[in-house]
């Protein structure tokens, strides 16, 4: 395994607020790794230091082998970036927006006109080529957004909430965009806040909260972290949750509560059970 995106024990601090804390993960070649955390955990944080355009307080941050601190222009050219808010410019057309990327990566007029052809064709972008980006749909938009990112051809792609406000067929749409790039051999870094696309999408999960990375593993390894199953019933005005290696032992648990005649629910635990238990946003025992 050859780790591309490493993060050794990262620290960023903004006056008395630490976004990160002690960070440290590694991304290996072809991984589709996804990194989950609530609003204000830091992720964005975590992806502006990988994309340089923040550094660390302290510990570094490798690209495919590269010292993001040294080498800067190394690092950037492995590196697609998507951010979380748009970074089109609406005034040009797609093509436009590609070409003004391409131009900044060096690429000559020839590269620009195969690569955007190729990558216009591949986000069914072509017919709107012309159009300026600003009546772009959100979907198309962001669609965009990424493919303006592989301009370059870079190995690495990093994606900041990139289904974020998208209705659920163009997120599927995003995703099913995504797995082909991956397919192609593309080494992925997500963040996001939904659960299902953590759970269908991400080979590997970071589960991060006020900075600090709380677990790491496949979606099925964190789920069982959390437990099997998940009994829940509601109590004093809130759902209650309790985790249980089996079913007998959450239908004993509700028999000892004497629940069985109130409103409960056994099943089987989720990703977004694993990601509440761990955030504790609501009462978990
Ligand atoms: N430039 C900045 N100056 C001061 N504080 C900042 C700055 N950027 C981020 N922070 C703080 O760092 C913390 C982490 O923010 P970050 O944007 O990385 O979170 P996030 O996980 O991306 O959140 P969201 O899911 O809302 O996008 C927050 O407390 C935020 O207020
Ligand atoms: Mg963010």
């Amino acid at each position: 395994m050859e780790p591309v995106i490493v993060f050794k024990n990262v620290t960023k601090n903004y006056g008395a607020v630490t976004a990160v804390s002690d960070f440290s993960l590694a991304v290996e070649r072809g991984e589709f790794f996804g990194l989950l955390g609530p609003n204000g955990a830091g992720k964005t944080t975590l992806l502006r230091m990988a994309t340089t355009i923040t550094s660390p307080s302290s510990g570094f941050i490798s690209i495919d082998g590269i010292n993001v601190d040294r080498n800067l222009t190394g690092a950037k050219r492995r590196l697609g970036v998507v951010p979380q808010y748009s970074n089109l410019e609406g005034e040009l057309t797609a093509a436009q927006n590609l070409e003004y990327h391409g131009r900044l990566y060096g690429l000559s007029p020839r590269q620009i006109k195969r690569r955007s052809g190729e990558l216009l064709e591949f986000a069914a972008l072509t017919e709107r080529k012309n159009d300026k980006a600003k009546y772009f749909s959100g979907g198309m938009q962001r669609k965009l957004m990424i493919v303006k990112a592989l301009m370059h051809e870079p190995e690495i792609l990093l994606l900041d909430e990139t289904t974020a406000g998208l209705d659920a067929a163009w997120r599927r749409r995003i995703w099913d965009f995504l797995r082909e790039l991956r397919k192609q051999g593309l080494t992925i870094l997500l963040t996001t806040h939904y659960l299902e696309e953590a759970e269908t999408l991400c080979s590997r999960l970071g589960m991060i909260e006020h900075g600090v990375l709380k677990r790491t593993g496949t979606p099925s390894e964190i789920i069982s972290a959390a437990g099997n199953f998940v009994l829940e019933y509601f109590k004093d005005g809130k759902t209650a949750q309790y985790f249980f290696e089996n079913q007998a032992e959450a239908f004993a648990e509700a028999a000892r509560l004497t629940i069985l005649d109130g409103e409960f629910k056994v099943r089987e635990v989720n990703l977004e059970d694993a990601f509440i238990q761990l955030t504790k946003k609501r009462p978990v025992d």
